[in-house]
């Protein structure tokens, strides 16, 4: 078996509260501007193994147990050149596992990228810092950058051409607000939006408004700073509504049209809305799509699900801590690879529905 490199790690997807859209430069994932993220935690993780062997005639890509179509595997075969940088001729077989479903339309790109970057590292054997594991996952999935990172996180956009300053780093560790949570609701989906990647690049080019929204972005992360490290959600929730309510409005304002958020997506906004009319208690976010985050304290969360499992088409909610970042999974017979026949192993949990 020499000659055989095999490692696996687990990530976790973040959610951005002050969020990256726009690219200065897209071939290396360079943003226009600073975002912010929770890391998050289970049941919300993806478990990566990476196999470099010269016993392999061609990289590969699974994931829950399907092989991807090259076309579909561009970031991650990316990853793995960034990787192999001394020996391209290894080839790899990468065996990834969402503990949550990919099709509810979740971002696993993130996750995904950020623990295999980590495996790929290991299997390796490189001695890459965070930093330098940080803006390799960028290259990957920009905000992948994010979730090799545990805790409240944030990603510098960085100055340099090369990217090399552009790179995410922890503000506050997990420990920091214990009583915070994170719902994810999970919502009916009627068809595919367009990619974050092409609704970026038409953002740029045709909204008259996204000049705007740089301006006051210093200003905005400065707050979200302060209230994060006072842990005041009076100050800090309404900043997480308006930061997305600003987003998507930039992408309504982008031609054609982005619209990602649905009518449940709306229904859910409203709710908060109104579970907030005496006092601040949760915060919505949207990302690329319908799906709605909910940042609330520990105190909310059961009576937030039971109004949630009322809206119609909201399918089921997962409830998430602040994680504490990736880590390595050293048990052997935790990899999703069989090395002896270089095949994946069969996963036998299904993933987590949520409630
Ligand atoms: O990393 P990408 O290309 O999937 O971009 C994601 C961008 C948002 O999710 C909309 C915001 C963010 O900062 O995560």
């Amino acid at each position: 078996m020499t000659g055989d490199l095999i490692a696996t790690a687990e990530a976790s997807p973040n959610i951005a509260l002050v969020k990256y859209w726009g690219k200065r430069n897209n071939s290396l994932f360079l943003p226009t501007n600073n975002s912010i993220s929770i890391t998050l935690d289970r049941p919300l993780v993806t478990r990566t193994s990476v196999l470099f062997s010269n016993r392999l005639s061609r990289d590969e890509f699974w994931l829950n147990g399907r092989l991807q179509k090259r076309e579909d595997s561009t970031n991650v075969f990316r990853i793995l050149n960034l990787m192999r940088t001394k020996n391209q001729g290894l080839k790899a077989l990468v065996v990834s596992h969402n503990s949550f479903p990919t099709s509810s339309g979740l971002a696993s790109s993130a996750s995904g990228i950020a623990a295999l970057t980590i495996a790929s590292a290991r299997a390796l054997r490189l001695r890459y810092t965070v930093k330098e594991l940080s803006i390799i996952a960028r290259q990957g999935s920009g905000s992948a950058c994010r979730s090799i990172i545990g805790g409240f996180v944030e990603w510098d956009k960085g100055t340099r051409p090369d990217g090399t300053d552009s790179y995410a780093k922890q503000i506050f560790p997990h420990t920091h607000w214990p009583e915070i949570r994170i719902l994810i609701v999970v919502v009916e989906t009627e068809k595919k939006a367009v990619s974050s990647r092409i609704g970026q690049i038409n953002t740029i080019k045709t909204s008259k408004l996204f000049p705007a929204r740089l301006e006051l972005i210093n200003e905005k992360l400065a707050i979200f700073r302060d209230a994060l490290a006072k842990k005041d959600t009076d100050r800090l929730f309404p900043e997480i509504m308006r930061e997305s309510n600003n987003l998507h409005a930039v992408m309504m304002d982008t031609w054609p049209p982005l619209i990602y958020f649905n009518c449940v997506s709306l229904n859910v906004i409203k709710l908060i809305l109104e579970f907030n009319k005496s006092e601040m208690r949760a915060a919505y976010t949207l990302d690329a799509g319908p799906n709605v985050a909910i940042i609330t304290t520990i105190a909310y969360v059961a009576e937030l699900k039971r109004l949630l499992s009322q809206i119609k088409g909201v399918r089921f909610v997962l409830e998430s801590k602040v994680g504490a970042g990736p880590k390595i999974i050293k048990d052997t017979s935790e990899h999703l690879i069989d090395v002896n026949t270089m095949r994946p192993r069969k996963v036998l949990d299904e993933p987590v529905k949520g409630v």
